[in-house]
């Protein structure tokens, strides 16, 4: 499998060392406007190689789109990343030019490829990549809820004092500070729901602090956060790699299911060599269906200023 990563900052930076870790693919290409900034990271990460055992080539790129031709899936992590204060939102004027941009510009070099949208506000930039290429809704998939989950999941551990491996739990609806509805009635320590482990108050406290995950990491590192979004995304392009139909909560074009439509919001997906293989509809309480028509509106208001 051939991987494409465009932007080297610290999140595509990320998701080409964890993909090239799990070593699955033949190789990675990681692109960057910035004069060898990805040739860069590319060698630096070579050198890692024999260390961290792994045969995935990492090769840099300066903008050059040709070296991405034929790739199987492509991760699109450019524009800028919020600083302490902003909000996902308030980054639209500038990211969506560029996200409209590589998205064109990964097609005409891999007709066939699969798109994994990382750039914020992603919800909306995963929209605006499905209009600027117009590829079929299973071939672009936003990386939100994958995120979010692990987030939830980690303070559902903390809460319940478990190891994350004993926890289940997953973040539906929009990728944004408000937006995000963690499925606080379905998580589970070892298929015990978490709500009957920890008091109501309690398990409000994980839910507000899941929502405001990555605004508290910003805060604490000066810009957004890149390992767990890192993370997040190559455990989706292994799914991909590997046929696996593991479910994430994934931003996918929705036309109809949960009652949404000609909108990109984090449901759960099953993801497998075609992208998104199956969107899977869950029965939502009256509350959480609240929850995701308030999010979807408020994803609609920003596609809006597209
Ligand atoms: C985050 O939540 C980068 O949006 C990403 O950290």
């Amino acid at each position: 499998m051939k991987v494409t990563v465009v932007g080297a900052g610290a999140v595509g930076a990320s998701c080409a060392e964890y993909i090239a870790m799990k070593d699955f693919a033949a190789e990675v290409v990681v692109l960057d406007i910035k004069e060898g900034f990805a040739e860069g990271k590319a060698m630096d990460l070579m050198q890692t190689a024999s260390l961290n055992g792994f045969d995935t080539k990492i090769v840099g790129s300066t903008n050059d789109y040709s070296k991405t031709a034929n790739s199987d899936v492509a991760v699109i992590t450019s524009g800028i990343p919020r600083k302490p204060g902003m909000t996902r939102e308030e980054l639209i004027s500038t990211n969506a030019g560029i996200v409209k941009t590589v998205a064109e510009n990964l097609i005409k070099e891999s007709p066939n490829v699969i798109i994994i949208v990382v750039s914020n506000p992603m919800d909306t930039m995963t929209y605006l990549a499905h209009k600027a290429t117009g590829l079929p809704k299973n071939r672009i998939i936003g990386m939100g809820g994958a995120l979010d989950s692990a987030r939830f999941k980690y303070r559902l551990a903390e809460a319940t004092e478990a190891p994350i491996s004993d926890i289940d739990g997953m973040v539906i609806g929009g990728h944004s500070d408000t937006g995000m509805i963690p499925l606080t009635r379905l998580a589970t320590r070892n298929s015990i729901p978490v709500s009957s482990l920890i008091s109501a108050e309690q398990m409000e406290e994980v839910k507000q602090e899941t929502k405001v995950g990555g605004a508290t990491l910003t805060k604490l590192l000066g810009t957004s956060a890149w390992y767990a979004p890192g993370a997040a995304v190559a455990s989706m392009v292994h799914a991909i790699a590997t046929d696996s139909h593991k479910m994430f909560p994934s931003s996918c074009m929705l036309d109809g299911e949960y009652g949404l439509s000609d909108i990109c919001i984090g449901v759960p997906a099953i993801i497998g060599a075609n992208g998104v293989e199956k969107i899977v509809e869950i029965e939502l309480s009256e509350d959480e269906k609240a929850e995701l028509q308030a999010s979807a509106d408020a994803v609609h208001k920003t596609n809006a200023l597209l």
